[in-house]
């Protein structure tokens, strides 16, 4: 390591605390190559005694390192440099562009634009988070755009409000209020353009360079890459049957000044936070003055009983903010999704919002207003739950079928995605790549993992595969996943 870095190289400048100099070094040594995909780091203890500083500075910097993705833990071995990241090094440099641009940049843009962006294949067999686009009624959809553009005023094709257009906002606020349990009017709604831009605007908003957020672990990578993006100290949170553990979250980091959650599904073990943790994260945020960003992405797909009320029902004290998008029950495509902001954020989100892109598109958010008052949208859903139902089935059937003891899934009551465990020991990022190359695009649950090491496993989306689809990637499966210990 001494090789990699010296305490020379860390710097002098004494206005920066160690534990970012060394995690600015790491982040370095791993981009230039310096830390070779793979490459295990020396222990924390061995890495503070040759740096000449404190366990902790270590165990902080590379904390902060896999939660960026850069690094991940594996259980019993240590720690490494992620085997994926000559991918993310390529994407991020191409983003940053060639030395004399990144010299251009500000830090901020440096920053934002060396966020991996962790995007998975979407067309791929298994990939988690995409919908039955085939299934998507688009003559309808092709209907009411066109009745749009007849029948609105030309106004419609200008420049609108940029918190989002009213009679979709009314909308959302119904049926937010009716299925979710939210408490909002459409003057608490704010259109945005998809989950991830409602992400990233709360993180730029509320967030101070440097200031403590509690993330998921493991959890979506989105939400971490646009906190991140921000200048957010990321507070990896462990979660387990019941969610977020709140307790570890309190002892961890007090005074964070934001959270982000899944609590009625999370992603992507599919648990839900439990009513006695939700109280407890409630009262913390209320006298911690900490934000409660609630990401309710694919609540609309539960199969089994209802789903939890939200979070944001609960709070009485304007902390939480709720975040719904139209990605899951629609399409992707589409980026549009919403907040549901405390009264007092509002004016604020709206302006930037407006100076970010000058709001979403009028002509698609007047189709999708009329889509969900006609209640095509409930008739869309209730169709695509029996699908998704029939799908899950097909996929629990043949792996109990031909996985037997080798890859376990466990249904979780809702999503378009189940985990799938494997053996105690198996490497799952090993196994993700070799399916991939058999064109199969389930992620390791490594990969969602920030500091903890999880039981391996794979994520697999099975929404967008046809039953016919399911049985032949499974049998796929049965060729390359490692045969049943004896
Ligand atoms: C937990 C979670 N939040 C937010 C999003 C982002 O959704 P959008 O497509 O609306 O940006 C996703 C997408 O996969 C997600 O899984």
């Amino acid at each position: 390591m001494r090789a990699v870095f010296s305490p020379v190289s860390l710097g002098r400048d004494s206005s920066t605390p160690m534990h970012r100099r060394l995690a600015a070094e790491l982040r370095e040594a791993v981009l230039d190559g310096r830390l070779a995909p793979g490459a295990r780091l020396p222990a924390s203890r061995e890495l503070a005694r040759d740096l000449g500083l404190s366990r902790n500075t270590v165990l902080d910097a590379v904390g902060q390192l896999v939660a960026e993705g850069y690094l991940e833990g594996r259980a019993r071995s240590g720690t490494f440099v992620r085997s994926d990241v000559p991918e993310r090094t390529a994407r991020a440099r191409r983003a940053v562009g060639p030395p004399a641009a990144r010299a251009l940049l500000s830090s901020r843009g440096r920053r934002l634009a060396a966020v991996p962006s962790g995007a998975e294949d979407a067309r791929l067999p298994f990939c988690p988070g995409v919908p039955a686009l085939d299934e998507f009624p688009r003559a309808l959809w092709a209907r009411l755009t066109s009745a749009v553009l007849r029948r609105e005023p030309a106004q419609r094709l200008n420049y609108g409000e940029a918190q989002g257009y009213r009679p979709l906002r009314e909308a959302i606020a119904a049926y937010v209020g009716a299925a979710r349990g939210v408490r909002a009017d459409a003057d608490q709604v704010l259109v945005v353009s998809g989950a991830q831009q409602g992400l990233d605007l709360v993180a730029r908003l509320l967030l101070e360079p440097g200031d403590p957020a509690w993330i998921e672990d493991p959890g979506y990578a989105g939400a971490r890459a646009a906190l991140q993006g921000a200048g957010a100290r990321l507070v990896p949170i462990p979660v387990d049957g019941e969610g977020l553990s709140v307790h570890e979250g309190r002892r961890r980091s007090p005074r964070a000044r934001l959270v982000h959650v899944c609590p009625s599904h999370h992603y992507p073990l599919g648990c839900t936070l439990s009513l006695p943790r939700r109280l407890e994260l409630l009262e913390w945020a209320k006298a911690a003055r900490a934000f409660v960003v609630e990401d309710d992405f694919d609540s609309e797909f539960q199969y089994v009983g209802r789903p939890a009320p939200a979070l944001q029902g609960l709070d009485t004290a304007g902390r939480v903010l709720y975040l719904g998008t139209f990605s899951r029950a629609l399409f992707p495509g589409l980026r549009l999704a919403y907040l549901v902001l405390p009264p007092s954020l509002v004016s604020a989100f709206a302006k930037v919002k407006g100076a970010v892109d000058q709001g979403a598109p009028g002509v698609e958010q007047a189709v999708l207003a009329r889509f969900l008052a006609d209640g095509h949208f409930a008739r869309h859903v209730r169709r695509m739950r029996v699908v998704y139902r029939e799908r899950r089935a097909e996929l629990i059937g043949q792996a109990q079928r031909h996985l037997e003891g080798r890859l376990d899934i466990e249904p979780g009551a809702a999503g378009l995605q189940v985990v799938g465990w494997l053996p105690a020991g198996a490497d799952d990022a090993a196994i993700a790549a070799a399916l991939r190359r058999r064109g199969l695009g389930a992620p390791p649950l490594s990969a969602f993992a920030v500091t903890r090491t999880l039981r391996p496993g794979l994520v697999l989306g099975f929404a967008h595969m046809r039953p016919a689809e399911i049985r032949s990637a499974v049998r796929t499966m049965a060729e390359v996943l490692p045969s049943r210990p004896r």
